[in-house]
């Protein structure tokens, strides 16, 4: 690993604090599902649906740090002959993901310590999916890191990517530009990281980081080390969502979608006035997600999927796929609230929860989903169904209906879609 290929304060960093900070001997006792490595999720968004992961899957982890994100692969792909690589700067990260794996009796996971920038010389590639969280932003040259990874992926491959928003960021970039002029010169990690809570102590309620302090908790959730991430790095830059696009596109590939609760990257989500609705339904869809950016003013962190192949999400208006829950629990949390209920049920997201008319069709619509019936088959027995209960609202309702709540259940992360040939490993 050549001195130029990483950044030496961004490194030093991550060898005194690790990150996430993470206890080996937690995984005793439970697994950390991080937001966009679900295989199910994977499959629907990457994959169009389609992919067997029994067979030959290679994935990469570049920037892994303390670990979550090869655990939580490797943990589904445990019965497969998938290969992982986890890939990192820093050895001190490196050792506590090592521990975590070892604990777990994983062995699917090789261990490098290398920059990103080495990849294309390590002679390990290709990849069919890459995870790349929370590091590119950390590079002195993110486009540079970006390509070194497109130079990776093998052909049909995808990315899940997660890079700082800006606009969701104000509070923690004021912060940051306040805590360097207090005292970014001093050498002493501790000093500073003492200095900077004395200081947020003080702070008074107006200051635009305590305004968002409950939506930025690093420095709470993990203590020294979240302080560190969030506040004092040495080289952080955030996205907009149009400059995701840019981000992806100079390294030749498309960003086919956003990859967590991309619901929150729909103006309707925060509007309910018709008439905006209906005027912002005529723009392009990253003018819609961008528009849904400034209005929710949350977004602090963009997780996005790309390929070099653009779209490679499933269509709700293919009939062939199969819908399917993202766990029993999932379905059967829904089956039983509207089966309680006679007007309405909510479905719950971790971002909202939606209320939903209950109505006939829902009704028996959640009852046929069961992993099993394509969306074709779905609505041809709902239609029977319905008939025979005499309650069947007109053909274009019945598919606007349907559509509307699948793309619901897609939208909050609850729902994927898949092909009748592809394999996604029970856990
Ligand atoms: C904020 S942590 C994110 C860790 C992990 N991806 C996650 O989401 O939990 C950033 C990680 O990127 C690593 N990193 C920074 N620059 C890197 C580079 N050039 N090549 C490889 N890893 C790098 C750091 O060592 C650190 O572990």
């Amino acid at each position: 690993m050549a001195d130029s290929d990483y950044l030496r304060s961004v490194r030093a960093q991550y060898e005194d604090f690790p990150y996430p900070p993470r206890d080996p001997a937690d995984e005793r006792n439970r697994l950390i599902p991080t937001h966009i490595d679900l295989l199910a999720k994977i499959n629907h968004f990457c994959y169009a649906g389609g992919r067997d992961f029994r067979k030959n899957f290679r994935a990469l982890v570049a920037g892994a740090g303390t670990g979550d994100s090869v655990i939580y692969l490797a943990e589904q792909l445990r019965s497969t002959n998938a290969h992982i690589v986890y890939l990192d700067i820093s050895q001190a990260s490196m050792a506590v993901a090592q521990e975590r794996a070892k604990i777990r009796k994983l062995s699917n996971i090789e261990w490098e310590n290398a920059s990103i920038l080495d990849l294309p010389k390590l002679g390990i590639a290709p990849f069919d999916y890459i995870n790349c969280c929370g590091v590119l932003h950390h590079l002195a040259n993110p486009d540079a890191g970006l390509k070194a990874l497109e130079a990776v992926l093998a052909p049909g491959g995808a990315m899940g990517l997660m890079v700082y928003g800006t606009h969701g960021r104000v509070g923690v970039y004021q912060m940051q530009e306040l805590l360097r002029r207090l005292n970014g010169d001093e050498p002493d990690m501790r000093v500073r990281i003492a200095e900077a809570r004395a200081l947020l102590e003080q702070a008074p309620p107006t200051n635009w980081f305590k305004r968002s302090e409950s939506k930025h908790d690093d420095h709470i959730a993990f203590g020294d080390a979240g302080l560190y991430d969030l506040l004092l790095h040495s080289q952080d830059r955030a996205y907009t969502v149009d400059e995701c696009y840019e981000f992806v596109e100079q390294a030749g590939m498309r960003l086919s979608s956003f990859a967590y609760l991309p619901y929150l990257y729909k103006p309707e989500t925060f509007l309910y006035n018709p008439a905006l609705i209906e005027r912002l339904a005529q723009r392009t869809r990253r003018e819609r997600e961008a528009i849904a950016e400034l209005l929710s003013g949350k977004l602090a962190r963009h997780f996005f999927f790309a390929a070099r192949e653009g779209n490679t999400n499933a269509s709700l208006s293919d009939a062939s796929l199969i819908p399917f829950f993202r766990s029993r629990e999932a379905g059967d949390t829904i089956r039983a609230d509207i089966a309680a209920d006679g007007a309405s049920f909510d479905i719950s997201t971790p971002e909202a929860v939606f209320s939903s008319q209950a109505t006939p069709l829902k009704r028996i619509l959640f009852e046929l989903i069961d992993g099993r019936r394509t969306i074709g088959e779905v609505r041809t027995e709902l239609v029977t169904r319905l008939r025979s209960k005499n309650a069947l609202p007109a053909p274009v309702d019945v598919a606007r209906e349907l559509a509307e709540i699948l793309d619901l259940l897609v939208q909050g992360d609850l729902l994927f879609l898949r092909t009748r040939g592809s394999f996604i490993p029970e856990m």
